[in-house]
């Protein structure tokens, strides 16, 4: 990334001390094999982000560019090389119950049935066993899925897996939702009645969301802003603001006029990064990268 582009971001993403999150010149490696040796892999460098109490933060860049590594970072799951992301004020040591994690790859307990699943969370929070019950029904109706609770993982198809994971981190009710690309396996009508479902959830409770997505369309219709992320070393190209009102009182946003003049702007945006990343990978024949890039 240029000079130019890392000043934006920097400029975009400074620390205040009302921020509900900030990353602080966060930058994280990994060792990586190559040949025989082992090399220092850099997958998302120097970011500077700030997120609000209660806001919905939308997150796009091109495949491999370090999204999941962010969330990973904030989710206490590994820690940065380098710089500190606080929460309320805090650096991040771990893992914690304020925070309910969707992953991009379903991650199910395999021996526990759906609804097992669901009140997994809510076990570990201490909710008595017919509270749990009735949540866990409750949250798999929302999703679709009633009839299916004493399925196990392995007698789902993905979409449903994904979507008794989204159910589950919606029962356990989590201060913060950190959702990394959730609804990308559902089909189109699945997606938006979740969509609209989320976004009633979040004006309803004040949850701070972070939601990755491929999706710009998905990154329009959901975000209050959205984080565009450059090709890999991932840092944060720019932060757009979305000034559409109520999603769920407007009619259908997305066919208006200030909606598709957003999604050009941050197509763009992404599309430079994209091309990058492309060259990027032609040139680097033998990186220990394979990642294609992709814009939806
Ligand atoms: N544990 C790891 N060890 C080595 N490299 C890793 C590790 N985890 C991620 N990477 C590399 O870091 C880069 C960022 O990966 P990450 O999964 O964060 O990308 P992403 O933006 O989420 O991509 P996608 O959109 O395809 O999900 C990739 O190049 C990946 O190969
Ligand atoms: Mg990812």
């Amino acid at each position: 990334m240029s000079e130019d582009n890392h000043n934006i971001a920097s400029n975009n993403g400074r620390t205040n001390s009302n921020s509900k999150i900030s990353f602080e010149d966060v930058t994280k490696r990994f060792s990586v094999r190559e040949g025989k040796g082992v090399s220092e892999f850099t997958a998302v460098d120097r970011i500077n982000l700030e997120v609000h109490p209660g806001e919905f933060m939308a997150i796009v860049g091109p495949s491999g560019c370090g999204k999941s590594t962010l969330l990973d970072l904030l989710a206490g799951l590994s820690k940065p090389t380098s710089g500190q992301i606080l929460l309320d004020g805090k650096p991040i040591t771990g893992p914690g119950l304020d925070r309910g994690i969707v992953f991009q790859q379903y991650a199910l307990f395999p021996w526990r049935t759906a609804e097992a699943n669901i009140e997994f969370g809510l076990e570990a929070k201490g909710i008595r066993a017919k509270e749990r019950k009735e949540r866990a029904r409750h949250y798999l109706s929302l999703v679709g899925l009633s009839g299916f609770e004493n399925r196990y993982p392995h007698e789902l198809s993905g979409g449903m897996k994904q979507r008794v994971a989204i159910a589950r981190s919606l029962a356990f009710d989590p201060e913060m939702l950190l959702m990394d690309e959730p609804f990308a396996a559902l089909d189109a009508q699945t997606r938006e009645s979740l969509q609209d479902e989320l976004l009633r959830i979040w004006e309803q409770t004040g949850k701070t969301i972070i939601f990755i997505t491929h999706g710009i369309d998905e990154a329009v219709y959901l975000g209050q802003r959205v984080a565009v992320m450059t090709a890999r070393p991932g840092r944060i190209k720019r932060v757009i603001d979305i000034p559409l009102g109520s999603r769920t009182e407007e009619e259908d946003i997305r066919s208006g006029a200030e909606f598709g003049k957003l999604r050009h702007e941050i197509w763009s945006e992404l599309r430079e990064e994209v091309q990058r990343s492309q060259a990027f990978d032609r040139s680097n024949g033998t990186s220990v990268e394979s990642d294609k890039a992709k814009v939806k």
